[in-house]
């Protein structure tokens, strides 16, 4: 099946490892855009992938942590603080989606444009920092 929003060569920031991270999470933001197409998805199954797409962002966001202090990385503190802002919005989207399904369609586009321009405009930041070794630490 077509993916809705399909992976493109423009987020590949070089580093194996972290595409494959936003490639997954890119694919659970797909499912649940499939999910919201059918007529007869059960809430509880909806509100399950939402859930796995907070988790699974939990863990993406430690691996970039976790790079950030062994390279160092002195963007490190904004980064976090972004992460730590889309991790809130999505536990408001999970609350305010048990009160009203209508939601969902806001938490597929915000998360989707989240992730894309998170990738484009904040990780590629950190991308040269992480593909290189100590001895090319970046400039103070
Ligand atoms: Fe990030």
């Amino acid at each position: 099946m077509k993916e809705r929003y399909p992976w493109k060569k423009e987020y590949d920031i070089g580093i194996e490892e972290i595409n494959n991270q936003h490639k997954k999470m890119l694919a659970i933001i797909n499912r649940l855009y499939n999910e919201s197409e059918k007529t007869n998805v059960s809430k509880e199954f909806i509100a399950d992938i939402i859930t796995e797409l907070e988790d699974y962002a939990d863990y993406h966001f430690s691996t970039e942590e976790y790079n950030f202090m062994k390279y160092d990385y002195k963007g490190a503190k904004q980064h976090i603080l972004i992460h730590r802002q889309f991790k809130r919005k999505i536990a408001i989207f999970k609350e305010e989606y048990k009160k009203n399904n209508d939601i969902l369609t806001e938490v597929i586009t915000f998360t989707k444009n989240w992730l894309i321009h998170h990738i484009l405009h904040e990780d590629m930041k950190y991308a040269p920092y992480l593909k290189t070794d100590k001895t090319n630490k970046q400039q103070d």
